[in-house]
Formats: structure tokens, sequence, C-alpha cells
């Protein structure tokens, strides 16, 4: 038989699709869950830009694109930068993927490769040390927790720099902590790369608009505006603006590594869908009100989750300051035994209890490269995260 690639020893499948698909299993057998697993907004896409996907069908908009993305798109994509973030880039610091994931994913391919190694702080996104390892690349995991906000800071970077680091990845508002960098922050994380010219660094934005207590959205290319040359900013329309489904992402940055990434493009993805682009026009040209009554509802949805696991014996919950997740630590429930008989030892075994015996779905920590964590989406109603955090609470109240 022939061998499959070595490649795909490299890096694990998205735990997340894989919990996605147990859940489906059991809904489809009739079972009613508390699922707090997904990660995509609840909200529908609004019906401006539908209509524009729709124009863009009618108008017989069906062909392929350039493979970076139309110039009417990659337009309106310099304004937002110019707009959200004082970003100015012309129209070649812009490239668009079909979705943010591939284009994250392309490029890392375009800066990193076997040797190389890319500093991240865990908990991370799977997809980003997926990715990594995708690229032939090592990742460099930077725990952080509650004691630094779940945040990189200017000493745990520098001991994190080898002369190997090719790449920093920075996520803020995190998936899945919910941790969010001030400029300030983000300045002084600047102060020390500005000492290590060989490093790139992709700031993954995806999560931008939905950012609580008033805080205010900063980017490290904004913040430290004299690392510009080497850094990716990276956004797209899939959470900000509902629209996962659609899959559009863009970066903007240096010529050199939009140019890397777009080269990938020409022989993997080619350009993205035709009808999606000019549905994220009018995303992001059209009205923007609506995002700050989402992020609204996104932060009373945070604070009932929080209210709803503040009695849960065992669980300590630190406050997300932005994005749709929550990050609890459930190091108080290890040790303790399930009504079943079945010893809690990591943040897996209480997932599947919660599973099994409360119809509960959350994402453990190990996922996210931590332990002992768990991560619950709060982009669900208010009905499920009441009802489902009561549950969390009385599971909790059930070990001994
Ligand atoms: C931090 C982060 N970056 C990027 C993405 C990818 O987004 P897209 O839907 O545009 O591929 C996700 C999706 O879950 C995410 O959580």
């Amino acid at each position: 038989m022939p061998a499959l690639s070595s490649r795909l020893d490299r890096f694990e499948p998205s735990p997340i699709s894989q919990l996605f698909d147990r859940a489906t299993r059991k809904k489809s057998e009739g079972k009613t869950l508390w699922d707090f697993s997904t990660g995509e907004p609840d909200f529908d896409t609004p019906p401006h830009i539908c209509l524009a996907g729709k124009n863009a069908i009618d108008a017989g908009d069906t062909r392929y694109t350039p493979v970076a993305g139309t110039v009417a798109l990659k337009a309106a994509i310099s304004r937002k930068f110019s707009r959200d973030n004082d970003l100015e880039f012309s129209p070649s610091q812009i490239v668009v993927g079909a979705g943010a994931k591939p284009l994250i994913a392309a490029a890392m391919q375009a800066v990193v490769g076997t040797g190389d190694e890319v500093i991240l702080t865990t908990p991370c996104w799977p997809s980003h040390v997926g990715m990594i390892g995708l690229a032939g690349a090592t990742p460099s995991r930077v725990p952080v927790n509650e004691k630094t906000a779940f945040k990189l800071n200017p000493e745990l970077l520098s001991r994190a720099i080898t002369p190997r680091t090719k790449l920093l990845i920075l996520c803020s508002p995190s998936n899945p902590t919910g941790a969010v960098y001030s400029a300030d922050e983000l300045r002084a994380l600047g102060e020390v790369l500005q000492a290590h010219p060989d490093i790139w660094v992709l700031s993954d934005d995806l999560y931008e608009h939905i950012i609580f207590d008033g805080r205010r959205f900063a980017t490290l290319a904004q913040a430290a505006p004299g690392l510009s040359e080497r850094i990716l900013t990276v956004n797209g329309v899939s959470k900000s603006y509902a629209m996962t489904g659609w899959r559009i992402g863009f970066g903007g940055g240096p010529r050199r590594w939009i140019d890397g990434i777009g080269k990938i493009f020409t022989q993997s993805n080619g350009g993205p869908c035709s009808i999606s682009q000019a549905a994220a026009i009018a995303a992001l040209d059209g009205p923007q009100s609506f995002l700050a009554d989402w992020t609204k509802i996104y932060q009373h949805r945070r604070d009932l989750a929080l209210a709803g696991l503040k009695h849960a014996p065992g669980l300590e919950c630190a406050v997300p300051e932005g994005a749709f997740y929550l990050m609890p630590n459930c190091a108080g429930v290890l040790g303790k035994t399930t009504p079943g008989g079945t010893r809690i030892k990591t943040s897996t075994d209480f997932s599947s209890y919660l599973f099994e015996h409360w119809g509960v779905v959350v994402i453990p920590g190990p996922g996210f490269d931590c332990d002992p964590y768990f991560r619950m989406s709060t982009a669900t109603s208010e009905a499920v995260i009441t009802a489902g955090t009561a549950r969390i609470r009385d599971a909790c109240k059930a070990l001994t």
C-alpha cells in the first residue's frame, strides 16, 4: 500500500472539528445538548450584505477573480484599515484569502520552514500550532495564565526569543482566553522586537470588533509603526460581520510578505469566491453601527455566563476582555469523583463528564495547548447560557 506523507505527522487535526462531529451525532440521535463549543456568531449575516452577494450573482459576477482579491475589495479593505486602525496600505500591500485560516497558513509558509521557531502564547487557537507544523517549523510555546492576564509581556517575550526565532504570533482579542492587548502593552512588546530585526510578526485581529467594557482596540502595526515592514495584520469578516460561511479573510503588510502569500495562493487556493468578495465590500463599506449593538449583546452574555459559573465549586473564571469565549480554570475539580465513580484527573475528564452526564458541550484545555482549563463559547442564546451554566454548577456540586 502506498504511504501517506510524513507531513501529516507534524500536526494534529483540529480538536474542535472532532468535538463538533461528536456533538452533531448526539443531536441527530435526538439528545438535547447545551452546546458551548461553537466558535461562530449566532447572528445572521445582515441583509444588506446578503443583498450584495445576490446582486453579484445577478450581475454575472461569477467568474475567477485575481488570486489576491478583486481591485474593489482591496480598495474597501484599504479604507477599513485606514478608518479603524490608522494603517495605510496600498492595494499591493493587501491580500485576500478564502477565510483568514488559509491566509494565515500561507503567511506562515511564506516566512518559516524547517528549523525555524514560532513564538505563541498558550492557551492558543489550535490552528496556529497546527499551521506552524504544516509549515515545517516548531512552535515555541509561552504559557500564560491568570497571573499575566493571559498575555505576553516584554520579559516573557525576551526570554522566549532564540537565534532560531523567525515569527511571533499575536492574537487579540484572543481565542480562546478573550485577553486584549492595550496600545501600551503592544508598544512595550514592540520595543523588545526592535532589537530583533529578523523576527516577523503576524497579528491575528479576527475578533477586533468584539471588545468589552469600553476598551479601545489596538493592533501592533498601529502601536509600533517602526516595525511595520515586518508585521502582517490579519483580519476578516467571519467573526465581526457574522460571515463565517462566506469565507473571506484579508491581510495588510509589507509587499514582500504579501507577494509571498499571493504566490502560494496561485498554486493552492486560487482567488476567493467572487460573490463573497462582493458581499465583503458591502460589509466593510456599509453601516457599522450594528457591530456595537452585537458587542453589547456579547458582553451581556459574558456577564450572564460568569454569573452562572460563579457558584460552581471548583471552577474559577477570569473575566474575558473581548471575543466570545470563557476559559474557566477547573483545577478545583481535579481529584474529585463523579456520581458514576470516575475520578477526574484532567480537563478532558471533566469535559467528558459534562458531555456524557449533563449534555453540556465544552472544549477541554489540551485542544488549546493548556490544562486544567476548558473553553466555552458564549455565541449562543441567553436561554442556553442560563440553563447550561446551571447544569455545570449542578455537575460540580455532584462531585465528591
Ligand atoms: C483567532 C482566529 N483566527 C482566525 C480564524 C479563522 O477565521 P476564518 O473564518 O476567517 O477562516 C479563527 C476562526 O475560528 C480564529 O478564531
